[in-house]
């Protein structure tokens, strides 16, 4: 029967993926490893089954990517993956001290002036990786892209935390990857540097885990259409936010939200529930939505809209 189930894809491992519902920080052992961008999650899956003595966490923002490697990880145990934007989430995900090694391969080089927030070097995401190192833990970084390499080796190097330790042209690697292989049939050099973590280094979090808020009016579902196409932005103008339709199913009304971050975006449903004597304005359940400073700003502002409009 062999040949009837080769043109069946396997399906995709759920249990590896991770969701926000699940909890931030994200749980650590002793030798706690990342790969951001994992891509097609071919590497990601080899070096877990490879080296079973540590536990790998994927992200990667791409959901097609996270159900690629999801249908690849048939029975592994030590690895979990999660869909978001390394970007902004990396200090979000991890406590300081969380990681021994960070693996990054590949990354997009991002080139000018108006991407310098994306590329690796940005400010915000060093901190990040920074403090979410072991001191003593290795960040490396593959590419294809001398420039981009020799930009991240000076930038990373200077970083007060950070020593670059080792920049290799074509390093002998067991495991390749879908773009190694790509570049190397192409006759292209790959470049592979490493940096160590050699002191404490902290940055704050923008994230937390619950929020609730009550109101003592009673809304209607005109209080409720009157938020259609509403939006905000808060002081520091890295925070927006817009409400777009809503459901309702007798008193309960859900809100569809969109927010952004410093471009994080996320898209999520507020629930509005009667709760005693009034209503009750959370993140929906099913919504997987992290509680970032955009999310907690528009919870507020529906909150005090609905107020003012009740
Ligand atoms: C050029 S591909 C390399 C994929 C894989 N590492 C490989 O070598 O085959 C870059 C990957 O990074 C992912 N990516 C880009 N920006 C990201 C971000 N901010 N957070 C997480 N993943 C990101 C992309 O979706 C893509 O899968």
């Amino acid at each position: 029967m062999d040949f009837l189930n080769s043109n069946v894809q396997a399906r995709p491992q759920y249990g590896v993926i991770l969701k926000p519902e699940s909890g931030l920080p994200l749980p650590v052992k002793n030798h706690t490893q990342l790969e951001i961008g994992f891509g097609n999650g071919e590497f990601t899956v080899q070096y877990a089954k490879a080296t079973p003595e540590i536990f790998l966490y994927g992200v990667e923002i791409s959901q097609a990517c996270v159900l690629r490697c999801a249908r690849r990880a048939e029975g592994l145990k030590n690895l979990k993956i999660i869909n978001t934007d390394a970007r902004y989430m990396l200090r979000e995900l991890f406590e300081d001290e969380a990681l021994e090694k960070i693996i990054m391969q590949f990354p997009c080089p991002w080139p000018g002036n108006g991407n310098a927030h994306r590329r690796v070097t940005a400010k915000d995401f060093s901190d990040g990786l920074a403090a979410v190192l072991k001191v003593g833990g290795v960040f490396e970084m593959v590419s294809d892209d001398e420039d981009y390499s020799r930009e991240v080796w000076r930038v990373l190097g200077n970083h007060e935390a950070l020593n670059a330790e080792e920049f290799l042209i074509n390093p002998a690697r067991s495991i390749t990857t879908k773009y190694e292989r790509k570049w190397l049939e192409q006759g292209k050099n790959i470049f592979s540097i490493t940096f160590r973590k050699l002191k404490n280094f902290t940055v704050q979090r923008r994230t937390s885990q619950e929020m609730h808020i009550k109101i003592r009016k009673k809304i209607t579902q005109e209080n409720i259409n009157s938020l259609k196409n509403i939006s905000g932005k808060d002081e520091s103008k890295k925070a927006f936010w817009k409400f777009g339709k809503n459901f309702t199913d007798s008193e309960k009304f859900l809100l569809e939200t969109l927010t952004s971050d410093d471009e994080f975006e996320q898209k999520f449903y507020i629930n509005i529930s009667p709760r005693d004597e009034g209503f009750l304005i959370r993140l929906d359940k099913t919504s997987s939505a992290f509680l970032t400073p955009a999310v907690r700003a528009a919870l507020n502002d529906a909150a005090e809209k609905l107020c003012k409009n009740s």
